[in-house]
Order: structure tokens, then sequence, then C-alpha cells
């Protein structure tokens, strides 16, 4: 993966419509309700996503995500940081890192004085190793599928350092009460998927991203998932919107989850 490094007067690139609304907000001064994208799941749910929320501070978050960021120590990675609201959370004594593979996302994290990097949960480049590993504001979706979960599970060990921590923001559907959502989510479990797996893709303006999974999924699943990776659950906190929480995990280093990766990450 190139990794090119846009100004914050660069254009985005074809597909990051993402970066662009992130980018359109930062221009016309972050406020509830300017910038809006749509979020179009495959059976054509769609709903509006306010780009401010990208733009948050502290004091707007639920608990469970300022607990993250107290708890985050060490040298710090945040993976999918976007604008980086939860790195200026955190204070000075932490060297915080963060990717994203949104230009115009990373070019707003940079241009508020962030070390914020292209780079995606799989390809993160060449960053080191970290003592804390964050994926906030919902990033446990990162993990995409049951398929998916094991390379991503595998890329995070690779990124950590013995007494690592995993610290991620995640939405439990099976707390969700709207019909069409439980009508997806049984519809998903009739096809052998988690309940959780959405395929969706992000809108804004002529922008349409790729189609692609986010997985929510209930601590019980993720307990599940994280059988034979080198991460082991433990806390986990409800608070806010309905079904959202924070779960803690620790890397366990062992021979085995360091050196050998999931069979479908494996080269020929
Ligand atoms: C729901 S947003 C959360 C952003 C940020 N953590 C926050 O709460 O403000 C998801 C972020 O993950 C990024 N992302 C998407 N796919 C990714 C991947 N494969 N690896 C890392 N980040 C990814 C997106 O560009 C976006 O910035």
């Amino acid at each position: 993966m190139t990794r090119p490094v846009r100004t914050i007067d660069g254009e985005a690139a074809p597909d990051d419509g993402f970066g662009a609304a992130i980018r359109d907000l930062y221009d016309l001064g972050p406020a509830p309700g300017r910038v809006l994208q749509v979020i179009e799941r495959e059976d054509g749910c769609v709903s509006l996503e306010d780009m401010y929320r990208y733009y948050t501070s502290p004091d707007e978050w639920p608990a469970a995500e300022r607990r993250a960021v107290a708890l985050a120590r060490g040298r710090v990675l945040d993976i999918g940081c976007a604008a980086g609201r939860h790195m200026l959370a955190m204070d000075g004594d932490r060297e915080v890192i963060g990717i994203d593979p949104s230009a115009g996302a990373v070019a707003v994290a940079q241009a508020q004085g962030l070390d914020a990097r292209l780079g995606t949960v799989l390809d993160p480049g060449d960053i080191g190793r970290f003592d804390t590993i964050a994926l906030l504001g919902g990033n446990l979706g990162l993990l995409g599928s049951r398929e998916e979960a094991p390379a991503v599970l595998y890329s995070l060990a690779r990124l950590a350092r013995p007494g690592a921590q995993l610290l991620a923001i995640g939405h439990d559907p099976t707390r969700n009460p709207l019909p069409e959502h439980r009508a997806y989510h049984q519809t998903n479990r009739k096809r052998g998927r988690l309940p959780g797996q959405v395929r969706m893709r992000v809108r804004y303006r002529t922008w349409k991203s790729a189609w692609f999974n986010r997985l929510l999924v209930t601590p019980d699943d993720l307990a599940v998932l994280l059988e034979g990776s080198a991460w082991t659950l433990g806390e986990v906190t409800y608070s806010g919107p309905v079904g959202f929480y924070l779960a803690e995990m620790a890397y366990t280093e062992t021979p085995s989850h360091t050196e050998v990766p999931p069979a479908g990450d494996r080269a020929c």
C-alpha cells in the first residue's frame, strides 16, 4: 500500500467520500447538523450520520469512550482514528499514533497536530508495537465477520507489545429493539452469519464507498471469536446509546499466537 500524505488543501481520493465529509465539516467549522453522510445497508435500510460526531469532545461522549481514553497507557495506537477526537483527548505523556485508510480523515487529523498516518488494520505499515491498541467509536466492527475476524485479530497481535491491552467499542445487536434491525439480524442468522454482520456502504454527495462488512457483536460472541487468538476478553462496560459497550482485552504472548497466521492469511 502506498502512503501519499495529502495536505488539508489536497483533493480527496475518488472513493474517499467519508474523508471529504470529514474535511468539509472541518472547513465549515464543526457544529451539529452541518454535514451528514448516508449509511446504506444491503437491504436498503438507510440512516443519516451527523459528521459532527467525529469532532465531539469527551463531555459529549458515552462514559465507555471516556473510560477507554483514561485506560490508554504507554505507546498507543488508535486504529481507524478518523479526525482524531480520541487522540486529542489523550494527554501529552503518551505517544499516540493513529492510522486510517481515509486520506481526507488523515489530512484533518494531521491539520489538528496529530501523528496520523494512512493505514488499515490489516496493513498498518511499519509503525512498531504498542502497549495499547484502540478500536474506538464502534471500531470493534472492523472485525468484519466471523470469517474476517481471525486475520484482524492476528494483525492486532502483531502490533502488540508484551502486556498490551486492546480497548474496543462495540455494539450489541441484540439490544436494538427496532423491527427493521431485528428482521435483518434474523435474516443473517438464517444465512449462517453472525446476527450483527452488517453489509453496508457510505454515501456523501456523489461518492459511494465500496460495500463492506461491519460486525456488531455481543460480548458472548466476541469471546467465542477470540478463542484461539492472542486476545482474552476482560471487563465489558455498557453505556450510552442502546447496546454500546467497551470491551477490554488482554494480549497473551505465546509462540502459536505470534508465529502462525490464521489459514486465510497465509501466503502460498
Ligand atoms: C465509525 S468511524 C470511527 C472513527 C473514530 N474512531 C472516531 O470514533 O471518531 C470508522 C473509521 O474506521 C476507518 N476504517 C475503515 N476501514 C478501516 C480499516 N480496514 N482499517 C482501519 N480503519 C478503517 C474509517 O475510515 C473511519 O475513520
